[in-house]
């Protein structure tokens, strides 16, 4: 075969990025010379895509630790300032079986999200059960009021006891410890969190409310992309992504608007909402 017509083949081969591909030198004039210099940008690219690759299998990992650690982190904060107070102070009783009740419900929720890692590891999302809405964000709540205290935030929860609607419960949960802790977050000189509920035409329409700044013009068009955040020194930007995934596998949405006069609005539409009799005891 000709050289020229070799080189031209194996610039074909490159141009389908098959990168495996080596010209014989057969001489040492100019075309040798071309040949061997072929054969070197092949090799170079062969190196950089392998290093590409690698670089990309780091910065999954980097990505995947990184939801692991955001998910984690508010549990473990509960138990470790619950385990410190035990520890240093001296507590009357029920002060000591409150904060045991907080450790206990925040390793509980660790477990939840290590089942819930295991299961996704395995392609599984849990099943829907039944579930009070009111009930699936007292509990949010509940874990975020230390946080929500010591900033001088309220939490004002405006949903009837009577709204029902299948949920995954746990994701749900986190979906609104996200969605309530932002706005603890964006109100740092205290301020009101409200989470209310309207049923409409079959599906639920909740409101996270609060009285904050809002947020950043800059970010709003990509506000549910991983990876954006701003105006936090350790934010992740995984918490808005990870909640709209949820929502959305719920068959529901989640999009932001404005607060009436101030602040975030967080909206979320949720399917196959309806009423049942009230439990007797207000939840
Ligand atoms: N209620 C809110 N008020 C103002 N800004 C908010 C609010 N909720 C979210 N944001 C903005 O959206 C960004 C992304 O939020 P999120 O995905 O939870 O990531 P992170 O909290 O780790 O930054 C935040 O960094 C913040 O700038
Ligand atoms: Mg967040």
């Amino acid at each position: 075969m000709e050289p020229v017509e070799q080189l031209d083949r194996a610039a074909a081969e490159v141009a389908r990025q098959n990168y495996a591909i080596e010209v014989e030198v057969r001489s040492e004039d100019e075309m040798g010379r071309l040949a061997r210099t072929f054969n070197t940008m092949c090799a170079s690219i062969r190196q950089a895509r392998e290093e590409l690759i690698r670089q990309e299998r780091i910065s999954t990992i980097g990505r995947l630790s990184g939801s692991i650690v955001h998910d984690l982190r508010n549990p473990l904060a509960a138990i470790y300032g619950g385990a410190e107070m035990l520890v240093d102070a001296d507590l009357p009783p029920a002060h000591v079986k409150r904060l045991a009740g907080n450790i206990y419900r925040a390793s509980r929720r660790i477990q939840e999200l290590l089942q819930d890692l295991l299961n996704v590891s395995r392609g599984k999302s849990g099943a829907p059960e039944p579930c009070r809405l009111r009930e699936v964000a007292a509990a949010a709540c509940e874990s975020l009021a230390a946080t929500a205290e010591a900033q001088g935030a309220t939490l004002a929860l405006d949903i009837s006891p009577e709204i029902e609607l299948p949920l995954e419960r746990s994701r749900m949960e986190r979906a609104f410890v996200n969605l309530i802790g932002n706005a603890i977050e964006a109100m740092p000189g205290g301020g009101e969190v409200r989470i209310s509920a309207v049923l409409d035409a079959g599906s639920v329409l909740v409101h996270v409310d609060d009285t904050g700044p809002g947020v950043a013009p800059e970010i709003r068009s990509k506000l549910f992309q991983p990876f954006v955040t701003a105006g936090k020194r350790n934010g992740l930007g995984l918490g808005l992504a990870l909640t709209r995934q949820t929502v959305l596998e719920h068959g529901g949405d989640l999009w932001v608007g404005s607060a009436p006069g101030r602040g975030a609005r967080f909206s979320l539409r949720l399917p196959a909402a309806h009423v049942v009799q009230p439990q007797g005891i207000a939840v």
